[in-house]
């Protein structure tokens, strides 16, 4: 048996847009902030017996669907790497994120790559795996590793240039805070991949901010990463942000992630800004409402008594009310 970790990661220069749907292969190289598996991330352990029937998957303790062409692509991958004849039987896999799943917190990012890693453990497939992980999401491979990370988009057809490149490791920026604002944990309504392809379809902002736009945000965010320049960082990652939400908007039809937590957010943290004579905090949204704002450690109290001032937590939820919520649900889904 393998038991792994990975943590879930936010980007400040986002992926939007497959070039190739089945190989995920993107229309534009992205980078992110890989968060500690304790904080928000996943755990996989993964165990294997020929005797044992096809393949089977618990996510969060509920039996999934593994044989998803995703999970499939990576059990062909590591199979090809580690040399094992007719593996793709006998596997079983327990999965749990510490974080709300599907809702814009990037749970396919630290999923797939703690599965990739399970797999790969148990199976001692060693060297680069990013470019397993990124065949079970995109974002995935960038989780492979800590600290901060690029996702090149490559050039070349197999996608065998198609990796993670660590930038920078956790311990380069000790003093950076990631807060996580859960705007809400309800599973989204439009998933990143089919968002993803309806933007491909029809934003043409989307192709200009690919092939204009972020190749030179790339390369600023990295210096800016190796100055540990924050007004810089902060800058960059906010308008990135935004143009990902432009792009969204553009859409037809148009797919709106952000809701008006979020919009008083965004606003929020620029009067924090002004307030402040620069920027010392920044904000960035990903495919869901929920908000990640990052500040230095010289300001994170003083943010975070402000958010907890402006945004008062909601009425902590017992457990009788989610299972009232939960219930509920499923009625009106059976209606
Ligand atoms: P998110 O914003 O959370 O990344 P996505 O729509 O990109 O949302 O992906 C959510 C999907 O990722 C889930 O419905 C599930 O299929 C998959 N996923 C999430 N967590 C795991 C996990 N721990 N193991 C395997 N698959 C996972
Ligand atoms: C907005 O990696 O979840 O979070 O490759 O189809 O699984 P698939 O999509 P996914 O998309 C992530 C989109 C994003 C930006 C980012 O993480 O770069
Ligand atoms: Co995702």
């Amino acid at each position: 048996m393998a038991r792994e970790g990975r943590g879930s990661n936010i980007a400040v220069i986002k992926y939007w847009g497959k070039r190739d749907k089945k190989k995920i292969l993107p229309i534009n190289s992205s980078l992110s902030v890989t968060l500690s598996p304790f904080d928000m991330g996943t755990c996989t352990s993964a165990a294997y017996n020929p005797s044992w029937k096809g393949v089977k998957l618990w996510l969060n303790g509920k039996e999934e669907d593994a044989n998803t062409e995703r999970i499939q692509n990576c059990l062909r991958e590591i199979q090809a790497r580690s040399g094992e004849s007719d593996m793709k039987e006998g596997i079983r896999i327990v999965s749990t994120n510490n974080f709300p799943t599907a809702a814009g917190l990037a749970s396919s990012a630290s999923g797939y790559a703690c599965l990739v890693a399970a797999l790969g453990g148990l199976f001692k497939v060693e060297g680069d795996l990013s470019v397993i992980a990124r065949q079970g999401s995109g974002s995935a491979c960038r989780s492979m590793y800590g600290g901060f990370v690029k996702w090149e988009m490559g050039k070349e057809e197999d996608g065998s240039d198609s990796i993670a490149v660590q930038v920078a490791p956790e311990t380069h920026w000790p003093s950076l805070h990631a807060l996580i604002l859960v705007v809400s944990d309800e599973k989204k309504k439009v998933s990143s991949t089919g968002g993803m392809e309806e933007s491909v379809r029809t934003s043409k902002l989307l192709a200009h901010r690919a092939q204009a736009v972020v190749p030179d945000r790339m390369v600023r965010m990295e210096q800016a990463i190796k100055d540990k320049d924050f007004a810089a960082f902060g800058k960059l990652t906010m308008e990135d942000s935004n143009q990902f939400h432009a792009t969204c908007l553009d859409t037809w039809p148009p797919i709106f992630y952000l809701n008006d937590t979020s919009r008083a957010i965004i606003q929020f943290v620029h009067a924090f800004n002004e307030e402040m004579g620069q920027i010392c905090a920044a904000y960035t949204f990903d495919a869901g409402p929920n908000a990640v704002l990052f500040v230095e450690e010289a300001n994170l109290v003083k943010l975070a008594h402000r958010v907890s001032a402006a945004f008062p937590p909601s009425k902590d939820k017992t457990l009788e009310d989610h299972l009232a919520d939960d219930e509920l649900r499923n009625k009106v889904q059976e209606v």
